[in-house]
């Protein structure tokens, strides 16, 4: 039998219904990538994973496969391993054998995901100390200590990338104070490069990312009763330069009427609802933004294309 330790914050449900019927009404009209990660909408990403234009898993696990012996000299001996947005990650895995972690922390809002992937941790890993912590990242983190090495941090998949940059920043910055003085953060980061390399990741050619996109109307309809023609909306995928980011949105192929109880919503023919936002940055444009979060850049590794990078950072300033 093995034991998980588990913390729960009570993060708030947040309210599908209300956040649909709030984005709708803003125009353009918008909802939040969060709401792609129902079960079916888990597993839709989990093959966009596996399909070969979206290399950014791959790249990532490459990566940390070739540093880790690098990355667990930085990281100290017997550390505690804080992972955010832990999910159902099977990444930790490369980390986790070369590091040796004292104790693994895993974070997330998902109770269900949480509780089934320390388990499954614990069970793999019979030496580790395994603690679950069910939390909102946005909200003030905190636990006691249970070690006395450093804790370092790990943020895998670019999923700073949903952030608007200055969000992301806040989001760094309350990292920082669970890690704690001379804490370190090991982060993936998805790069700028050739537009055709993004617009392909995001526009795979098996349709998976269409579905998955496209799932969310699909929630829309089982969760909240709403009645849309799905089939007349399309996933699109572009990289906005301007911006630096891809944005997905569902794109109304006529004009039509979205009915969720007694509001109705109409669009357009070419209307949208922006569905994501995912930013790339340079290696500089990322660390200056870290060091106004309160971390100094420690190192940086990326692929022989430079498509991805893995970068670590210490705490500073506390
Ligand atoms: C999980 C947010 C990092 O932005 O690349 C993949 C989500 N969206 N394909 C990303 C996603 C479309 C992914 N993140």
């Amino acid at each position: 039998m093995t034991a998980t330790q588990f913390h729960d914050y009570s993060p708030e449900d947040s309210c599908f219904y209300t956040d649909v019927v709030e984005g709708m009404s803003q125009s353009p009209k918008q909802l939040s990538p969060k709401y792609f990660y129902d079960q079916r909408g888990s597993e839709l990403f989990e093959q966009i994973c596996q399909q070969p234009e979206y290399y950014p898993t791959q790249t990532e696990i490459g990566i940390l496969h070739e540093h880790r012996e690098e990355i667990a000299a930085l990281s100290g001996a017997g550390c505690e391993l804080v992972e955010f947005g832990c999910g159902a990650s099977r990444k930790i895995g490369v980390l986790l054998e070369g590091l040796k972690p004292k104790t693994y922390i895993g974070i997330d809002i998902s109770r269900d995901f949480l509780i089934e992937s320390t388990h499954r941790l614990a069970q793999d890993y019979p030496w580790l100390e395994v603690h679950g912590l069910c939390a909102d990242l946005c909200e003030p983190l905190t636990l006691e200590r249970s070690a006395d090495g450093q804790r370092m941090g790990f943020y895998p998949g670019s999923s700073i990338g949903n952030y608007e940059p200055t969000e992301a920043q806040a989001l760094l910055r309350n990292f920082r104070n669970l890690l704690g003085p001379g804490g370190t953060l090991l982060i993936g980061v998805d790069l700028k490069k050739d537009p055709k390399i993004l617009n392909a990741a995001y526009n795979d050619s098996t349709g998976i990312t269409s579905q998955f996109n496209l799932n969310v109307l699909e929630r829309m309809k089982q969760e909240l009763g709403a009645e849309v023609d799905t089939s007349a909306f399309e996933h699109q995928a572009f990289y906005n330069a301007e911006k630096g980011r891809v944005e997905m949105h569902l794109v109304s192929t006529r004009e039509q009427d979205l009915r969720i109880g007694a509001s109705r919503f109409s669009f357009d023919k070419g209307e949208s609802i922006h569905t994501e936002n995912s930013y790339k940055y340079t290696v500089p444009e990322f660390q200056s933004l870290c060091w106004r979060a309160g971390y100094e850049a420690v190192q940086c590794w990326t692929d022989k294309n430079a498509l991805f990078s893995v970068q670590l950072f210490r705490v500073v300033g506390l």
